[in-house]
């Protein structure tokens, strides 16, 4: 005869009701931004970005913000959560201490509605590095080959997923937004120690100019921002070498 195994029962989740305190802001109706605040019981392993559907979709569905894999990938919903630049879909609701929880647009760019900024400029800086492979050696007949040690160099780098939360943490983006930020020089960094890249003195010109490489002060807020965890500062100094140097170390 087999023995039975008695079912384990699994206790549900604590629920934890939380105030979602949110800066909303509609250019067509409000003067100024105001706070708006939104109670909701959540699960501690809610993510925030799950907490502003629920807002959304049951108490107020004028709420504004970006959205769309929800799994840290497609780098649309960076906010400011706590005072931090994060993803809403990575952050959990147990992540924030206390019993609200603030939200705001990524500091450092305009509004255009509630939490949803104008990423026009960031996009700007972006297309002046030519985040793309340049060359101008003849085709080969397959593809241009990398090892994986000429890949470890850009590895980290590769990773970016264009969220914006580095460069909305950045003090010296606060301070001059024509900066070109940490998101852009950590882009032609990925280029310029690309081994498969034939363009890399253009590229060291574009980001040796006065609002390039040399207003990053080593502030190392954008290391705390990143949702990937990208040592940006460590990829800034190897970009600071490749400009003195004239070519990558
Ligand atoms: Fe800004 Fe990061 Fe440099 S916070 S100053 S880009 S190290
Ligand atoms: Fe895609 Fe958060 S929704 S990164």
């Amino acid at each position: 005869m087999s023995a039975t195994t008695a079912p384990v029962a699994v206790a549900a989740p604590q629920k934890v009701v939380k105030t979602f305190r949110v800066l909303r802001f509609d250019p067509s109706k409000d003067k100024a931004p105001r706070w708006q605040e939104f109670k909701l019981p959540c699960d501690p392993m809610e993510r925030v970005l799950t907490a502003l559907n629920r807002i959304k979709w049951e108490q107020d569905g004028s709420m504004t913000y970006r959205r769309s894999c929800g799994h840290a990938v497609c780098g649309s919903c960076g906010m400011t959560i706590q005072g931090a630049s994060r993803l809403a879909c990575k952050t959990l609701v147990k992540d924030i201490d206390g019993d609200v929880i603030e939200v705001q647009p990524l500091k450092g760019f305009p509004v255009i509605k509630d939490l949803i900024v104008d990423m026009e400029h960031f996009y700007h800086n972006l297309r002046s590095v030519k985040p793309y492979l340049i060359t101008s050696s003849p085709k080969p007949v397959k593809e241009r080959r990398q090892s994986p040690e000429q890949f470890d160099l850009i590895d980290d780098a590769s990773k970016c997923i264009l969220c914006g939360c580095c460069t909305s943490s950045c003090p010296s983006f606060w301070k001059n937004d024509s900066y070109l930020g940490p998101a852009a020089l950590l882009k032609a960094w990925r280029f310029i120690g690309d081994s498969r890249d034939e363009a890399k003195a253009e590229r060291i010109a574009a980001v040796n100019g006065r609002n390039g490489i040399w207003r990053c002060h080593t502030i190392f807020n954008c290391k705390e921002a990143c949702p990937k965890e990208i040592d940006i500062p460590a990829a800034l100094s190897q970009l600071k070498r490749a400009v003195v140097f004239g070519s990558v170390a």
